[in-house]
Order: structure tokens, then sequence, then C-alpha cells
């Protein structure tokens, strides 16, 4: 197996009330039209946790669509997914669920395989090291997207991110991304208040998390060491990034939608404490501290790390010059009307295609968070500091360019500022 290198009637509800008295058709570039009563069908590429989430809140947050198609690399993560999502009790998976044997894909190719199939929809679900690759080849097939996040591993994937974004654009494919708490209701109103002058002119920011030491899996005698460092993959930068991308880039993404800006320049540490020379983890840091500064001297103090028996906490904070805020908590609309941002995500996706909703695309968003914190993790490697026009334009990449279970993977040793 082998794989070369935007109020009283809102926007929204006016645009639903148009939608729905028109019996409109949204008309795709990609060829296709879309009435409001057209199946969606999409395949999920990615058939582990999340991927597995993500398919069935699609279907949940979505009526009138078909989950047709399912690829993963291996065999086993495929059928326990599409086991898990068969035994769902909602009557929307149920109804919705339509995978055929011969729409089950697997392999390094399984990506292309899935992505010719009639599917209008890609559910990326897969790990960062492979994101650049998969998501550029749906937009090439013509295909709308949800993905997960982070967008990336390195500058080089981002930069490729960000091409397919754009090319989704010109081709009006739709591009939702895995960053959920933009579809939060409780972050959406605080945010827009933050913006309208709430705690007056916004001049730091804190985002945090901290949690415990994460997942880490033994290898089994007949995994090669590529199946290991993926099935492994919270554990080796080249696969996930290192936690500040795998982990903290939510955090980031609200630093840079309150800013409405990205950073100019960052200045981090970072270091392994608690994590042993085990193999099991790998070549990552267990701990971030970075600063950002942005836009205006605005500084956003970062701090991300894995630590077993220690104090936790994952939010933002805003510092303004007439208040502080959590940046989600200013919501007017009672509770009830939030929507799990993980289903809401998937409900603006189809509303979007559908043309319900205006055209949304996250991919450049998504891709520049994603290249926040990999400038964090960058000065904290090398202990020097790092403008956004150096990090963004660096060579680095850091993927293999060749997927090759029979190739050997050597971990890089923990990288040491300086050296
Ligand atoms: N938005 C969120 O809150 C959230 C939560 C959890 C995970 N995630 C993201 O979802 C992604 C997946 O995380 P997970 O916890 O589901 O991991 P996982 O290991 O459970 O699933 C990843 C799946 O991708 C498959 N895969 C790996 N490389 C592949 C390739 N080249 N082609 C096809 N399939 C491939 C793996 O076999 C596996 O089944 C990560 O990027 C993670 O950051 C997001």
């Amino acid at each position: 197996m082998s794989e070369g290198k935007q109020s009283g009637m809102t926007r929204r509800d006016f645009a639903k009330a148009s939608a729905a008295a028109a019996a409109s058709l949204a008309v795709l570039s990609s060829g296709r039209a879309y009435a409001a009563n057209n199946k969606l069908r999409a395949g999920l590429l990615g058939c582990g946790g999340r991927g597995t989430g993500a398919a069935t809140q699609f279907m949940l947050g979505n009526d009138n669509v078909e989950l047709v198609a399912m690829a993963d690399l291996f065999p086993d993560r495929l059928e326990a997914s599409r086991a898990r999502i068969g035994e769902a009790k909602d009557e929307r998976v149920v109804n919705q669920f339509k995978v055929k044997d011969e729409m089950c894909f697997t392999g390094f190719d399984a990506y292309k395989k899935i992505l010719d199939t009639d599917i209008d929809v890609l559910i990326e679900g897969t790990l960062p090291y492979s994101r650049p690759k998969h998501l550029t080849s749906a937009v090439e097939a013509g295909k709308h997207i949800f993905t997960e996040k982070p967008a990336a591993v390195d500058p080089a994937g981002i930069r490729q991110v960000i091409a397919a974004a754009e090319k989704a654009k010109e081709k009006n494919l739709c591009l939702v991304a895995g960053t959920q708490r933009r579809h939060q209701l409780n972050y959406q109103e605080t945010i827009k208040k933050l913006h309208a002058g709430a705690i007056g002119d916004i001049k730091a920011m804190r985002v945090y998390w901290c949690g415990g030491l994460p997942f880490s899996h033994e290898r089994k005698p007949d995994w090669s060491e590529l199946e290991y460092r993926i099935r492994n993959w919270y554990a080796y930068c080249w696969v996930c990034g290192d936690s500040i991308v795998e982990q903290h880039v939510h955090n980031l993404d609200i630093a840079c939608w309150v800013l409405q800006a990205n950073p100019v320049k960052v200045f981090a540490s970072g270091g392994r404490a608690w994590k042993t020379d085990d193999p099991i983890y790998g070549d990552m840091y267990d701990h971030f501290s970075c600063d950002y500064e942005f836009p205006n001297n605005v500084h956003v103090t970062s701090l991300c790390r894995h630590w077993g028996k220690a104090d936790g906490g994952v939010f933002e904070e805003a510092f303004g010059t007439n208040g502080v805020s959590k940046c989600n908590d200013m919501m007017d609309s009672p509770p009830e009307k939030m929507v799990d941002p993980y289903i809401q995500e998937h409900t603006d996706l189809g509303n979007a295609i559908r043309g319900v909703d205006p055209y949304i695309n996250e991919g450049v968003q998504v891709a520049h968070s994603t290249m926040v914190a990999i400038m964090g993790r960058m000065s904290a490697y090398t202990g020097k500091a790092l403008t956004w026009d150096e990090a963004l334009n660096s060579e680095l990449s850091i993927v293999p360019e060749e997927w090759d279970f029979s190739l050997p993977y050597p971990v890089d040793p923990v990288p040491r500022p300086g050296v």
C-alpha cells in the first residue's frame, strides 16, 4: 500500500422564508442544483471516534440527507464505526443511514474511491497529517465538505488548505470546519457584543487548554511502524501537529474571532515535564506557553498542557477597558434555544448547500487558526520569536512524502530549543 506525497427577522429567518416561498433552487457551480427537497448524499472519510460522531450529527442535524459511503485506512475502524452508527436509536439516523458494502472503502487510496462516488458532501474525520491532501482532492472532485480541525500540521499544509478553500469558493462548494464554537449560540451572541464594544476596547486575552495526560496505545506485534504512528497518533508531531495544534486550536480560534485578526508575532516556550522517555509518548511536548502579539499591541497569553495530577482549565477570556468576558457569557437567547454545536455545524452546512442560508466557507478561517497554533509550536521548539509572515511562508514541511507500511518511520528526538 503506497501513496506519494450576520437581526427582528434575522438574516437567517429571512433567507429561510424566501427559500420556502420561492421553493428556490440553489444552483451550484458543481453543475448540480439542490431543491430544498433534494436528498443530499454524504460520505464519511475517517471512521474514528470523531468521524463517527460527525456523520451521525450530520444526519441528526438535517432532514432529507443520507449517509451512503464510508472510507478509512483500516477495515476494523470502518466496521466498528458502521456498527456503532447502525446501533443508533434516533429515527433520523436509522432512516438516513444507507451504507451498502460496495460503498465501503479502505486503504490509503480510500479517499480517492469515496470521492469517485456520487456523494455530494464529504465528511472528513481523518487525522491532521492527511487533511490537506484530502481537502484538495475533495474540492477537485466537486464535493461540499465538513472537515474536522486542525487543518494541517505545517505551513506547507496550511498553504495547501488555503488554496483548496479558495478553489472551493470559486466552485461554490460549501466548507464547514469542526471549530464548533463558531456554531455555538452563546459564543456567537457574546462575540457579536464584544465586537460592538460591550467591554470597551479589548486590550488583552488569555486562552487555556490545560488537561490531563492524553490517550496512548501500546504497539501490537503485527503493527508496522507507520501503522503504529497512525493508531497511536496523539504522540507524533507530523501526524497530529502536537497538542497546541491538535487541541489548543479551539481556544486560539476564539482569540482570532474576538480580535478579528491573526497575530503578528509569537514568543513561546514548551517542553516535557510529565511524559517520560517511554516511546509511547513519541516526540511531542506536554506543555506550551505562548505570548501572541496581535495588532495594536494586544497580547494573548496562551497555555496548553497535558499533565497528570495538576489543575486544569479550558476557557477563553477577554480583558477590555470596560470589563471582562469569558467570550460565551453574554447570550440573550433563552438557554433552550442553544443547539448542540456539534449538530448545529452540520445543520448550518446543509442549509448553506441548499441555499436556505448564505454560502459558507470556513476553510481559510480554520487554516489561519491552525497556523496560529503552528507558529506557537515553531517558536517553542526553536526558542525563537517568529512573525506571522515568517511562519506562514516557512518552507517547514514535516509530513513524510510517502505513506507506505513497509517503510521505516523513525521517531524524531524531542525538540530542544536552540539545538
Ligand atoms: N471538533 C472537536 O471537538 C473534535 C473532537 C475530537 C476529535 N477531533 C478531531 O477529529 C480528528 C480525528 O480524531 P479522532 O479522535 O476521531 O481519531 P481516531 O483515531 O478515532 O480516528 C481517526 C480515523 O482516521 C483514520 N485515518 C487515518 N489516516 C487515514 C488516511 N490517510 N485515510 C483514511 N483514513 C485515515 C484512522 O484509521 C481512524 O479511524 C482529529 O483531527 C481530531 O482533532 C475534533
